[in-house]
């Protein structure tokens, strides 16, 4: 039995913007952020707002602030500070870090991406091969959404430079096979570069246990800022040319690939919404949600078409589904309309739907974090269930 302890109404109290009369499904456009996260944001403007290397107290400050960030966005992804890599979100990080390990291939080379992946982990692939003359290929998925991991192996080849895939998808909630991809890959001889975003508020990452190569997550999507982070092994960050300015500096290693100024700002809250898990803990917030999941998957009215499997087993509580006789968009509107964030379309993960007939329609998704309830995900069903009538 489980030790743990978690009080949802306890976790709420924290985030002002859950006493709004909304229940908010829709975490994996982005999360709500907790009132720490948004107080660290405004202490670092009254406190501590410069640039990195001016010669007084400010800066001084900033410059703790960023190394700070970076130890938690370690901590974070289970590597070492100087393999992280802050942007501003997953896809302009994506793009960068694409056209820059890029830059050792050669036409004819191959990228395998998944139809499981959101368009983030597909088009900065899409764009470097049509730049370089690489080629893309789309691992398969199976009719139950799991990604058809025989076809990956088939489509492995001493041309391959990098498998990219999703550690859990955005659109109907399945978990990939982390360690058999990367031991494909890396049997190959490519890179495993995961894409984190939608996984990043459901469980722990640690990226020298799953030996992935690359990975990107979104802190929006963990209750923190808009903001991108990127691991990146140290041996890859040292050989691969940088697109930097001159004088910005060669250290810490991942610094080579932020370009600009960083958003300071953000990083405080970064290190506040870090925290605020680490205050809770993965295996409460784990808990909880596989309990909710379990609850809407239970209790889903008739009416509704659910795509992706139907247990919790190999999923995160993030639901895709359609009501009988609604138009996708009616539906998402009129449970916006009785309170209920919910999203709707193909929220990007275009090869996802394509493969489940959803290209033209969409489908509703729901998804679920931790600081929902019980309460919230019996409305919601009685809602949907009311739809149709
Ligand atoms: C799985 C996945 N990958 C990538 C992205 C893109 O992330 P960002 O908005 O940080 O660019 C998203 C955003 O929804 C996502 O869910």
């Amino acid at each position: 039995m489980s030790t743990v302890t978690f009080d949802v109404e306890a976790v709420r109290a924290r985030f002002s913007a859950l006493r709004q009369p909304l229940a908010f499904f829709d975490g994996p456009g982005g999360t709500q952020v907790p009132d720490e996260v948004i107080d660290a944001v405004s202490r670092y403007y009254r406190e501590a707002n410069a640039n990195v290397s001016g010669p007084y107290e400010t800066s001084r400050r900033t410059e703790a602030l960023v190394a700070q960030a970076r130890s938690t966005a370690a901590r974070f992804l289970g590597c070492n500070p100087e393999e992280t890599i802050f942007g501003a979100n997953m896809t302009t990080l994506a793009f960068a870090l694409t056209r820059t390990a890029g830059r050792e291939w050669k036409e004819g080379d191959q990228i395998i991406a998944t139809k499981l992946d959101h368009d983030g982990n597909v088009s900065p692939w899409l764009e470097l091969a049509h730049d370089m003359g690489l080629e893309v290929r789309l691992v398969e998925i199976d009719d139950d959404t799991t990604l058809d991991l025989g076809d990956l192996e088939r489509q492995l080849s001493d041309r391959t430079r990098v498998v990219a895939f999703p550690i859990a998808s955005n659109a109907v909630g399945t978990l990939s096979d982390v360690h058999r991809i990367v031991q494909l890959a890396h049997d190959a001889g490519a890179l495993a570069w995961a894409d984190a975003v939608h996984y990043g508020p459901h469980g722990p990452i640690d990226v020298v246990d799953w030996g992935v190569d690359v990975l990107i997550c979104s802190p929006y999507k963990f209750f923190g800022p808009h903001l991108g982070v990127a691991f990146g092994r140290a041996d890859l960050l040292e050989r691969w040319r940088p697109y930097k300015v001159r004088p910005a500096s060669n250290t810490p290693l991942g610094h080579r690939f932020e370009t600009g100024t960083l958003a300071h700002e953000l990083l405080a809250g970064f290190v506040a919404a870090v925290g605020y898990i680490e205050s809770i803990g993965w295996e409460a917030i784990r808990a909880h949600e596989r309990a909710l999941g379990e609850r809407f998957l239970a209790e889903l009215p008739e009416n509704v078409t659910l795509y992706g499997l139907p247990t919790m087993e190999g999923r995160v509580a993030t639901f895709a589904f359609n009501v009988d006789g609604v138009q996708t968009r009616d539906a998402a509107t009129r449970l916006g309309d009785a309170g209920f964030a919910v999203w709707q379309g193909n929220y990007y993960a275009v090869e996802v739907m394509k493969r489940l007939g959803l290209e033209e329609s969409g489908a509703v998704r729901a998804g679920i974090v931790h600081y929902n309830t019980a309460d919230e995900v019996d409305a919601l069903l009685a809602e949907i269930a009311a739809l149709s009538s």
